[in-house]
C-alpha cells in the first residue's frame, strides 16, 4: 500500500464513539506502553506529529481513529502494562482496549514487542486472547535501530522461550531510520487483497 493521505478522525472510549463506517478494515496497533505504537503509525503514514508520542509511558489513553487514503482506519489502542499509574485508570484503560477488540469490526491487529525485552505476562495474554477470539493479528518487532544484526538473534531466541513465532511470520521495524516500513506497508496491502 502506498499511503496518499492520512488524517486524524477521532479518538473514542466507548463503542458509541467508533466510526458509524464498518466497511473499512482496521489495522490496530497493540502493545505496552512505550513499545512504539503512535511512532510507528507515523513512520508509516510519513507525518510525523500525526499519532502524538512521549518519552513518557501511558501518553496514549484513548482510542485514536485515523482515516488512511480514505479506504483504511489506523487505530492507536492504549497501552498496557505501566506501573506508574493508579489502579483505576489502568482499569479503565484496559477496558477500553478490551471493548474495542471484543468489538465486530472487521480489524487486523498489529502486535507490537520491543525487540530487546522479553516478553511480559500482558504481552503473552494479549496473544492468546487474539487466538481465542480468532483475531488475526500479526506481530511487529519494534525499535530495530537498537540492537545490531548479531543481538537481533540474540534476542529473538530469548523471546522464542516465551511466544511461538518463525522469523518468517514477524515484521521488524524501526521509527528512527524506517527499517522495515516498506514490509509493513506491504503486507497491509496483500492483506487487503485476500
Ligand atoms: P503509549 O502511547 O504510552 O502506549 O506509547 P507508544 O507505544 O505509543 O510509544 P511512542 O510511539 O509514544 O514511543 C515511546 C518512546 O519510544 C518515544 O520516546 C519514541 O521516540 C521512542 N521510539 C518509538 N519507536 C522507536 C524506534 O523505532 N526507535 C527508537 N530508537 N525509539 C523509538
Ligand atoms: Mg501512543
Amino acid at each position: 500500500m502506498i499511503i496518499k493521505q492520512a488524517d486524524f478522525v477521532k479518538s473514542a472510549v466507548y463503542e458509541r464513539d467508533y466510526p458509524e463506517e464498518i466497511n473499512k478494515v482496521e489495522f490496530a496497533f497493540v502493545g505496552r506502553s512505550n513499545v512504539g505504537k503512535s511512532s510507528l503509525i507515523n513512520s508509516l503514514t510519513g507525518r510525523r506529529k500525526l499519532a502524538k508520542t512521549s518519552k513518557t509511558p501511558g501518553r496514549t489513553q484513548l482510542i485514536n481513529y485515523f482515516k488512511v487514503n480514505n479506504e483504511v482506519y489506523f487505530v492507536d489502542l492504549p497501552g498496557y502494562g505501566f506501573a506508574k499509574v493508579p489502579k483505576e485508570m489502568k482499569q479503565e484503560w484496559g477496558q477500553t482496549m478490551e471493548r474495542y477488540l471484543a468489538s465486530p469490526r472487521h480489524k487486523l491487529v498489529f502486535v507490537l514487542l520491543d525487540i530487546r525485552r522479553v516478553p511480559s505476562g500482558e504481552d503473552i495474554d494479549m496473544l492468546h486472547w487474539l487466538d481465542h477470539f480468532d483475531i488475526p493479528f500479526k506481530i511487529i518487532f519494534t525499535k530495530m535501530d537498537k540492537v545490531s544484526n548479531n543481538e537481533k538473534f540474540k534476542c529473538l531466541k530469548a523471546i522464542k522461550t516465551k511466544i511461538d513465532f518463525t522469523n518468517d511470520d514477524v515484521l521488524f521495524h524501526s521509527s528512527l531510520s524506517n527499517s522495515g516500513k516498506d514490509e509493513v506497508l506491504e503486507f497491509i496491502g496483500e492483506y487487503l487483497e485476500e
